[in-house]
């Protein structure tokens, strides 16, 4: 499912007539590149493990190659998924998170982007 402008996207994984998983995306520069940046995802927690998460981030991807997002250090469901997808870490942001640091994961020429970036 498409909402709003072109650009942004939310997309909805339903089972039966549950809706189980979200993930919203829309376009926005990392380091003067354009690039797709998810802002939120997230699963039902009844429904987490099944690969739903996969499928909506390999959706996104699907459309559009270059892609990025903040998560949180500690949330290790999370980075593992986006490593499993192939997203790296492109920055690390200290104090993102009231009491956390954070980290930009991101697709790897966003890595490339980040180094020339210094
Ligand atoms: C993160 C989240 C979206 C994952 O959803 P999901 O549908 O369970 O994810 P999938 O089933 O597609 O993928 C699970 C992957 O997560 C990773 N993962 C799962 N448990 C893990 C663990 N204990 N340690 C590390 N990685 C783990 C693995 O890469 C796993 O892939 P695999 O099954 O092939 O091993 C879900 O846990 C969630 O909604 N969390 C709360 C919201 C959130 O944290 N959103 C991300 C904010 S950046």
């Amino acid at each position: 499912m498409r909402t709003g402008a072109p650009a942004n996207t939310v997309l909805i994984a339903t089972q039966g007539r549950h809706n189980v998983g979200y993930v919203i995306a829309y376009q926005k520069e990392l380091l003067q590149h354009p690039a797709m940046h998810v802002t939120a995802i997230g699963v039902h927690p009844g429904y987490r493990n099944q690969g739903i998460a996969t499928l909506l981030m390999q959706a996104i991807l699907a459309q559009h190659p270059s892609l990025w997002l903040h998560v949180r250090v500690g949330n290790v469901h999370a980075i593992g998924l986006y490593h499993k997808l192939g997203l790296r870490e492109v920055l690390r942001q200290p104090h993102f998170y009231r009491d956390e640091d954070g980290l930009v994961m991101g697709t790897p020429d966003l890595l490339t982007v980040a180094a020339e970036a210094g």
